[in-house]
């Protein structure tokens, strides 16, 4: 199943979105433009949709509030309202829709209030609140059916899908220094902080066979490097990774992943965040501490992992060399453009000049990327 369809009013810096998505999709726009915040309204549903102690309000307040979150150009509208459409296929007519809007109250505790919450499945409307008895108890619109597993059966699939959402923003200082640091972990670890703890908790050998299809990928991108294992630390108990290098005089010597380089830190993380997931993956900027020979393997890796296990990829970039691809179609960016009454989120391929220099053979990275580019660089310091 992927997310076909993203419908938005007033989320952020945005007043409207209304976009098809497909299965590998390229988010791209100036800094500040609302690349991470666009990614956020699916962690958002990923955060409601969850098991344990996850939900609305607890979605909410993480952000900071509906006054944080609610765009500040809406003017007088004050909902939030998010859809979303599930299909098997980009193109396919939607198997679910799922739809929620919220805002708070005007004074008092500014508790957060659905407006609506809606699920259609083959366009039959399965659920339409608010509905008689959340009338006579309106506190039962602090809360949607979607997080309640009372209230969910007949569109559990739908939670189920959005509790699988992951967010990748690998630091790799913090995969390096996590038992050092052993800081508070933020939920749903986005930085990779319990990655390590992550790679331990699952099968032994469905451990071994990712780390050796990771393993193959690095033999590409890192000179010299022979192997990847995961061990146990006897003395410590903690998980860690050993790399060893063909080039060392002594062949036994191995590396942890204190020594290892950024960019191979960055590529493990990613690779397996890939390889663990059968729902939508976001990624934030994959591009960072990699050479560009391996940022040019990153879309068509994308399309590969995709196929092998079914998965969706969002992908925030600012690299043209990510976006070079010739296989990349048009269809598959998102250009976002600040303007004053907020960022608009266009399809690259539906702006007519980008439709036609992509007909005449130009690369997207080439076509649209000059599109985020800021005005009156050329020969301007940023200092002054
Ligand atoms: N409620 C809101 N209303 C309007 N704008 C908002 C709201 N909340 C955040 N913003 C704006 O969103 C912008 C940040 O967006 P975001 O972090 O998604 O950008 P980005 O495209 O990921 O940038 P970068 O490329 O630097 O990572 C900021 O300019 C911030 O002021
Ligand atoms: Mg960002």
């Amino acid at each position: 199943m992927i997310i076909n369809r993203l419908i938005v009013k007033n989320w952020r810096n945005f007043q409207q979105i209304n976009v098809p998505l497909r299965e590998r999709q390229f988010i791209v726009g100036p800094n500040a433009s609302g690349k991470s915040n666009l990614l956020d309204i699916f962690r958002f549903l990923r955060d409601i949709a969850k098991a344990e102690g996850g939900g609305l309000q607890k979605a909410i307040s993480d952000r900071g509030g509906v006054f944080k979150i609610r765009c500040l150009s809406a003017r007088q509208d004050p909902e939030v309202a998010i859809e979303i459409h599930i299909a098997d296929t980009p193109d396919a007519p939607a198997t679910w829709r799922y739809g929620i809007g919220f805002h708070h109250e005007d004074h008092g505790h500014r508790q957060t209030y659905l407006t609506h919450e809606r699920v259609w499945r083959d366009g039959e409307l399965l659920l339409d609140r608010p509905d008689a008895d959340d009338n006579k108890d309106p506190d039962r619109l602090t809360q949607t059916a979607l997080e309640q597993i009372a209230t969910n059966a007949k569109f559990r699939e739908i939670a189920e899908f959005l509790r699988k959402v992951s967010y990748l923003h690998l630091v790799p200082q913090l995969i390096r220094f996590a038992d050092s640091i052993q800081g508070k972990i933020i939920e749903d670890d986005p930085f990779g902080q319990g990655f390590l703890e992550r790679v331990a908790s699952v099968h032994p050998s469905t451990r071994r066979a990712r780390l050796k299809r990771i393993e193959r990928a690095l033999k590409i991108a890192v000179p010299q490097f022979e192997e990847l294992v995961f061990i146990r630390d006897k003395r410590t108990g903690y998980p860690h990774l050993q790399a060893r290098y063909s080039h060392w005089h002594l062949n036994e010597e191995w590396q942890r992943e204190d020594q290892f380089s950024d960019g191979m830190l960055r590529l493990i993380g990613l690779l397996w965040a890939l390889l663990e997931s059968d729902s939508l993956v976001l990624l934030e900027e994959p591009e960072l501490s990699l050479n560009i020979g391996i940022v040019s393997q990153l879309a068509p890796l994308f399309a590969r992992i995709r196929r092998i296990h079914r998965c969706q990829v969002f992908v925030s970039t600012h690299s043209s060399t990510l976006l070079t691809e010739p296989g990349i179609d048009g269809t598959e960016v998102l250009l976002l453009t600040p303007a004053k009454e907020g960022t608009s989120v266009k399809v690259s391929s539906d702006i007519e000049d980008i439709r036609i220099l992509l007909k005449n053979r130009f690369t997207v990275g080439e076509v649209v990327l000059s599109r985020t580019r800021p005005k009156d660089t050329a020969g301007v310091s940023l200092i002054q």
